[in-house]
């Protein structure tokens, strides 16, 4: 049987990504085009100035990733591309990208859900076994999703308003720290005590739904209370604390999502997956278990094109096409 060989495309924020797939579970190029430069002066991602990049960007992303797969786009069998759930103008960047291509050359479109992607990162690292947990932690993301077959997605659990990096990167604000705030907080928290007492939400008794923003705007009130006291509090001790905080709710829950839904596997996945304290505590949670633990290295977590092709390879294989009408949508469902 010939090798099946797609090229996929992300533009859901502010990576403009390229990657070319092998069989579903094989990189032969994977490239990521950052703006996070860009958008740091600002504190967060500008929608427009990401549109923008991503227009400059995505012809350079494609024609390096063929170049790097030593291809071309002849030897393409599928065209994939994220979807939504992101930015509107960004994604569009991306579809119409997509699109060109697939009509331009023939070639069969496959459309993908941003978080499908995150889950299916985990495939580079090992094959799915079913029933799974993916606990997708990302800056737009906070979700626990079950899955019992490929493609086959069901939110059991899910953030009630803030995102897990989403607080990381509003109270890295707070400590006056550069944009994404995640990793300069996870690396404070290694430095520092757990020593200031913040709340955990952990909603109703069985919910696996999450709720992070009652801890966020605990932490800025007691920055703001030392401040008026005139006390001085560690940034390392309120990182410290924060994280631990936040990753007691995730990695509770998670655990008792797994068992009660007797999975074989929990998968990791998401920008906040890089974050050490949380493989270090879910490692230690499922070590003498049954349950296995997947986690993909750190270039495969935060945004990427690698992951779009590994889940639209799934979508191929079950003879899911996309029309040339397909559209950028903001709010798609898992
Ligand atoms: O998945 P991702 O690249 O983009 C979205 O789809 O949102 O995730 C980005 C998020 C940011 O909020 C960033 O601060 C967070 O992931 N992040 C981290 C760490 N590395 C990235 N959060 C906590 N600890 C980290 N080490
Ligand atoms: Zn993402």
């Amino acid at each position: 049987k010939k090798d099946e060989i797609i090229l996929a495309i992300e533009t859901s924020c502010d990576e403009t990504a390229a990657a070319v797939i092998k069989n579903g579970r094989e990189i032969l190029a994977n490239v990521v085009a950052s703006q996070i430069e860009s958008h740091k002066r600002f504190g967060g991602v500008v929608p427009e100035i990401a549109s923008r990049h991503h227009v400059e960007q995505i012809t350079i992303v494609l024609e390096e990733a063929l170049a790097q797969a030593g291809i071309t786009i002849k030897d393409i069998d599928a065209i994939a591309v994220t979807e939504g759930p992101g930015l509107v103008g960004a994604l569009l960047v991306g579809v119409n990208a997509a699109k060109a291509l697939a009509f331009a050359h023939n070639i069969p479109l496959v459309s993908v859900h941003h978080i499908a992607g995150h889950i299916y990162a985990n495939r580079f690292v090992k094959e799915m076994e079913f029933p799974l947990l993916a606990l997708v932690v990302s800056g737009g993301h906070t979700e626990l999703v079950l899955m019992k077959e490929h493609g086959s997605y069901e939110v059991i659990g899910e953030t009630r308003d803030d995102a897990v990096g989403e607080a990381y990167d509003k109270v890295a604000r707070q400590l006056n720290l550069p944009y994404p705030g995640g990793p300069h907080i996870d690396r404070l928290a290694q430095k520092g005590q757990v020593s200031i007492e913040l709340p955990r939400a952990w909603l109703e008794k069985d919910s696996y739904d999450f709720s992070f923003s009652g801890l966020k705007s605990a932490v800025i009130n007691t920055l703001h209370n030392a401040k008026q006291r005139g006390e001085e509090i560690k940034p390392e001790d309120l990182a410290a604390s924060f994280q631990e905080s936040v990753i007691d709710v995730l990695v509770t829950k998670t655990k008792q999502a797994a068992k009660e839904n007797r999975v074989k596997q929990v998968l990791l996945a998401g920008g906040v997956a890089a974050n050490k304290g949380l493989r270090t505590e879910l490692e230690k949670a499922f070590k003498d278990t049954d349950i296995e633990l997947v986690i993909p290295p750190l270039y495969l977590c935060t945004d990427n094109a690698a992951m779009i092709g590994a889940a639209a390879s799934i979508e191929l294989a079950k003879g899911k096409r996309a029309g040339l009408d397909l559209n950028g949508t903001p709010g798609l469902n898992l």
